[in-house]
């Protein structure tokens, strides 16, 4: 849906400080976010993640529609220890559309 799609860009606006995403991205603060939907977690090449995000990955965490939708709603409650400095998305509806970029760009 392209006016999903859209609304997702200008909704990333709040995770710009830390991630890119799109050609050239690459990791900030943030890991860069190419790729990220129906990715493992903590597997972008030369980022230094949190323990917690590491663990998770071997763990078999992978970022599918789900895990991403309940990690942006609370960064901190949905992963003990990770070093995401975010409060997290509180509509739903941004959530979605957020997650409908990252697909675009995965
Ligand atoms: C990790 C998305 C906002 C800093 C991640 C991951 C995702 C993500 C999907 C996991 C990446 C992976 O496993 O490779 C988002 C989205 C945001 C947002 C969609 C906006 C709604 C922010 C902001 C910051 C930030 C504002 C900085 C203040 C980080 C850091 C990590 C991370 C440092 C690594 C976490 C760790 O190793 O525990 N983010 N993020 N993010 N994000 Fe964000």
């Amino acid at each position: 849906d392209p006016e999903l799609v859209a609304k997702g860009e200008k909704t990333f606006k709040k995770c710009k400080a830390c991630h890119q995403v799109g050609e050239g991205a690459k990791s900030k603060t943030g890991p860069v976010l190419n790729g990220i939907v129906g990715a493992q977690a903590g597997a972008a090449e030369g980022f230094r993640y949190s323990k917690a995000m590491v663990a998770a990955g071997d763990a078999g965490l992978v970022w599918n529609e789900e895990e991403l939708a309940a990690f942006l709603a609370k960064p901190k409650a949905y992963m003990k220890g990770t070093k995401m400095a975010f409060a997290g998305l509180k509509k739903d509806a941004d959530i979605e559309a957020i997650i409908a970029y990252l697909q675009s760009h995965s």
